[in-house]
């Protein structure tokens, strides 16, 4: 499987920022093979950019929709109005998104099942918060998360995990590399129950929080990371593109 490397741009970004793709391909040249790059922009801007992209092996992704194909919800945008839009991911259950606007594990698996419906790939998000971190409850709360996170009609194709630790997100903190390969080693070993060793060696598991260009290369080496999703760092081109170089280096 090839890395996936991708950036949630959360509420940050306007218009000129459809040039962001051609930007990327000056720092870095893609060969379609190691690496895949995936920008999750506001999603006003996903059209623009899909025009923008055309040809650059750049995927792109939505942050968030509605798990209704369509109808009066007034505000939402729905999976099948991302892929319009060129999308072919959705990230489902950030936890901004849980601890913001109120999204449950329920939620997320009635949004992921939806992205699924529309033909694109959920990423799915989950981790634990710094109490949860600190009391030893890490591997049950994402445990119990991804139990419920991912649809009871999921077979395993086409999705994606993320590891983000709420505590590590924004704050410049992160786990230890032996903690990060606990945690995607442990939800590799639910994906292996729940799907079978085989299916569950194809999902990628990302990791999220804090990733930066001075960290990567080590995180990116655990065996069980899959890939990064990056927030504030990928913000600037250069920046990511110094995270995607980390890839196999
Ligand atoms: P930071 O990389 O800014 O910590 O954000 C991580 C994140 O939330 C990506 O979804």
């Amino acid at each position: 499987m090839n890395t996936l490397i991708a950036a949630n741009w959360k509420m940050h970004g306007d218009l000129s920022w459809v040039t962001k793709p051609s930007e990327f391909r000056e720092c870095y040249p893609l060969n379609g093979q190691k690496v895949e790059i995936l920008l999750c922009p506001p999603a006003y801007l996903i059209s623009a950019m899909n025009v923008a992209c055309n040809n650059q092996l750049i995927s792109l992704g939505a942050q968030n929709c509605h798990f209704e194909m369509q109808g009066a919800f007034t505000g939402e945008m729905s999976a099948q109005m991302m892929r319009d839009g060129g999308a072919s991911y959705v990230i489902v259950g950030h936890s901004e998104r849980r601890a913001l606007f109120g999204e449950t594990d329920k939620i997320v698996a009635q949004k992921a099942d939806a992205v699924s419906m529309a033909g694109l790939t959920p990423i799915i998000c989950v981790g634990e918060d710094r109490s949860q971190r600190e009391s030893g409850e890490a591997d049950e709360v994402v445990g119990a998360q991804l139990q419920s996170s991912i649809p009871l009609s999921a077979d395993g194709e086409n999705l994606v995990i993320a590891y983000e630790p709420v505590w590590a997100i924004g704050t410049g903190l992160v786990p230890t590399l032996e903690d990060i390969a606990a945690m995607h080693d442990h939800i590799r070993g639910i994906l292996s129950n729940r799907f079978g060793v085989k299916m569950a060696e194809k999902i990628r598991i990302l990791y999220g929080g804090s990733v930066k260009p001075s960290n990567a290369k080590e995180i990116l080496a655990l065996g069980d990371v899959n890939g990064a999703l990056i927030g504030g760092a990928s913000l600037e081109m250069d920046s990511l593109a110094a995270i995607a170089k980390c890839v196999g280096s």
